[in-house]
């Protein structure tokens, strides 16, 4: 008997609407639909519900930098994400917008109940005010030089150049970045959630360990340092919901963003007709888990809980929280390539090479995972492609040539207890499922497709069927690998939807757990399907390729953080010269590229150079010819799919259309060395 089914409801992170998603977030996406869709597969009602995260100062400044309105902004992010999500085969049950109406009443509620039962206060601080534009401002409008390493035209929460956070109090020389005008400080009124009176609900809480080991860890060392009141204010102008009964104030980004979880799963309700409330009254039996990155843990494990019962609300039944991406095991950076856009890596790898290597790679803790470019290659290749696919393509060809594509369900005997002993891992495999513990799973998985090969290659049905009186024992070792196929692709359907469904279709049956589990073979007869590949290699050029994409997406300032430090002497390495652009062409195939042949003028003694640049966005071949530019001479010459590129070109501005060549009458002549 299988147990009875289970009502989930589960959550990933409200991406922020200002920006696309990249490879470091499908970490967290993908583990989350692995996890649901393993859940639907065992047959329990699990909702998967996500949003965009729509409110706040980034989103009014990047607003502001496009020349649209926030709603504009958000609208046309949302579609973006929710293509990059599809196509990665994360498949929501419901993906709204905490900029909602359901939204709106749910955070107006939840305030309402919160003032109610007294967990609301205010206090008066001090904070800095355009004297011009007589607004309040928030730390991104105000600027001013950097305190620590003297920087200009820094943000007031953190500099960009040195990587320090502080306060906009402490800016040397700040202006406000709306009207120039130097801000003054002025006393203000601010509302406060009481975090603090939920001290021993939250101790109780922990105690029921929801939490990962590492975590309950850090979330006793912030009852150690104390609870504080929370900020839930900020003034006008704010791109978010005006507080009732405070003019001009707004809930601070991170009240209503947890209260997207609940806003999706009420237009999911309103959708299919389903209960809200059984999953949000306090006595609910319904389980609700989140998934997060370890960076919100804060959010998660105290404001929102806290905020939950304070309202009326159950708590969460569990937050999983994960690490961090690595790549070659160094920060994501976008000078490498190598923080990469999930449009960009869709642009040349298919989804389920990704969604494979990150289960490989995935635990139950939070530990940073690395994907490292070439493992990733190999491993793909080897365990998908060499190991599991292989199954059925050599067996496929005999059923069809011999067989009419029919399957027997007689096995030989040995090869009975190898079915049955894979059957029996199921259980094993969806432990590991449900406690996250996904590279385990894919070990298991993988090492049972090792036993099928090793039957298979002790039989060899390519020598037997050369002879008649074999074709009994090539037809029962085929189909005897034809069920393993079956089995291991059915194991693997969480993390493989695509290959799953295409191995379906190839097998002409559907496979949920409890057939699995059942460990019934397919019936005598079964007739299978033409095959037809259902997966390719990955070819080291498609990583390549992706990579120097990569090193050209648009990407918001604040996801890419500084690369390591590097020496003066580094520094002086660099030769930088000024040359003219001789020649500029379009190159066939690229999107970003032109092609320039460089003229680096007498002085270098050098002919001239070929270079690719990726500033076709914002200049037309004609436009750029004649021109001046910086270029890295020393560069060794780099092969690029296009060609080789003999040096580095060095524009100014943020992309798009906003890059900057020097003029021809910028007073440098080619060769000059730029100091
Ligand atoms: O850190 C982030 O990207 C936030 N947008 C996550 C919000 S999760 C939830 F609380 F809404
Ligand atoms: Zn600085």
């Amino acid at each position: 008997m299988s147990n009875p089914k289970r009502n989930i409801l589960v959550t990933s992170a409200l991406p922020y609407a200002n920006g696309s998603i990249h490879i470091g977030h499908l970490v967290e996406y993908i583990q989350t639909d692995i996890w649901v869709r393993f859940q639907k597969m065992c047959g329990n009602h699990c909702i998967y519900i996500c949003a965009d995260d729509a409110h706040g100062t980034p989103i009014m400044l990047r607003a502001q930098q496009e020349d649209i309105t926030p709603e504009e902004l958000i609208a046309k992010v949302k579609l973006e994400h929710e293509k990059d999500f599809s196509d990665f085969h994360i498949e929501f049950d419901n993906y709204h917008s905490t900029h909602s109406e359901e939204n709106k009443t749910h955070a107006i509620r939840i305030y309402e109940r919160l003032k109610e039962n007294g967990h609301i206060t205010t206090k008066t601080v001090v904070d800095l005010y355009d004297p011009q534009d007589k607004v309040f401002l928030p730390d991104r409008f105000v600027k001013g030089e950097c305190p620590k390493c003297h920087a200009k035209d820094q943000y007031g929460d953190n500099c960009e150049v040195c990587g320090s956070t502080y306060t906009p109090a402490e800016l040397i020389s700040p202006y406000s970045s709306t009207s120039g005008a130097t801000p003054i400080e002025k006393e203000n009124l601010h509302y406060f959630f009481k975090l603090n009176d939920f001290q021993d609900m939250l101790r109780d809480w922990i105690a029921s360990d929801p939490l990962q080991p590492e975590i309950t860890n850090k979330v006793k060392e912030w009852f150690v340092s104390g609870l504080k009141d929370w900020d839930i204010s900020r003034d006008a102008p704010y791109f978010g919901f005006e507080i009732p009964d405070a003019p001009g104030k707004y809930f601070y980004v991170w009240l209503d963003a947890p209260i997207g979880y609940m806003a999706s799963l009420q237009q999911y309700c309103d959708r299919t007709g389903e209960n809200f409330d059984a999953y949000w009254k306090t006595d609910s039996k319904h389980e609700v888990y989140h998934f997060i990155g370890k960076d919100i843990a804060y959010f998660h494990m105290l404001f929102w809980p806290a905020m939950l019962q304070g309202a009326n609300y159950r708590i969460p039944t569990a937050v999983y929280c994960h690490g961090f991406l690595t790549v070659d095991g160094q920060k994501m950076s976008k000078s490498r390539g190598t923080l990469i856009k999930a449009r960009t890596y869709l642009d040349h790898l298919k989804p389920e090479y990704l969604r494979y290597y990150f289960a490989a790679k995935l635990g139950p803790g939070v530990n940073d995972i690395d994907l490292n470019l070439n493992d990733f290659q190999q491993r793909v290749n080897s365990d998908v492609v060499g190991k599991l696919v292989n199954i059925a393509s050599r067996c496929a060809g005999f059923i069809h040539k011999k067989f009419d594509g029919r399957l027997t369900s007689t096995f030989i005997e040995n090869n009975i207890s190898a079915f049955q002993q894979a059957v029996l891992k199921n259980v094993d495999i969806r432990d590991c499922y449900q406690n996250r513990k996904y590279s385990e799973a894919i070990r298991t998985i993988m090492s049972l497709a090792d036993v099928a090969n090793q039957i298979i290659d002790t039989h060899k049905p390519w020598e037997l069927i050369k002879d008649e009186s074999k074709h009994d024992e090539v037809h029962q070792v085929c189909s005897f690998g034809l069920n393993m196929y079956r089995l291991l692709i059915g194991y693997l359907k969480p993390v493989m939807p695509e290959l799953a469904k295409k191995s379906e279709t190839f097998l002409n049956t559907e496979v949920c757990w409890d057939d699995l589990a059942s460990g019934k073979p397919l019936p005598d007869g079964h007739q299978i399907n033409k095959f037809k590949p259902l997966i390719t290699r990955i070819e080291k050029e498609l990583i390549e390729n992706m990579i120097e994409d990569s090193t050209q997406d648009v990407l918001p300032v604040a996801a890419d953080p500084i690369n390591d430090e590097i020496t003066f002497d580094d520094f002086a390495k660099l030769d930088f010269r000024i040359a003219k652009i001789i020649k500029a062409e379009h190159v066939e195939g690229a999107d970003k590229l032109l092609r320039l042949t460089l003229d680096l003028g007498e002085p270098t003694g050098s002919v001239q150079r070929n270079v690719f640049a990726g500033i076709k966005s914002a200049y037309s071949p004609e436009e750029v010819e004649g021109r001046l530019t910086v270029v890295v001479a020393n560069l060794a010459p780099r092969k690029m799919r296009f060609g080789i590129s003999e040096g580095m070109v060095l524009a100014a501005g943020s992309g798009d259309k906003d890059i900057f060549l020097l003029q021809p009458d910028s007073g440098a002549t080619p060769g000059m060395r730029v100091k």
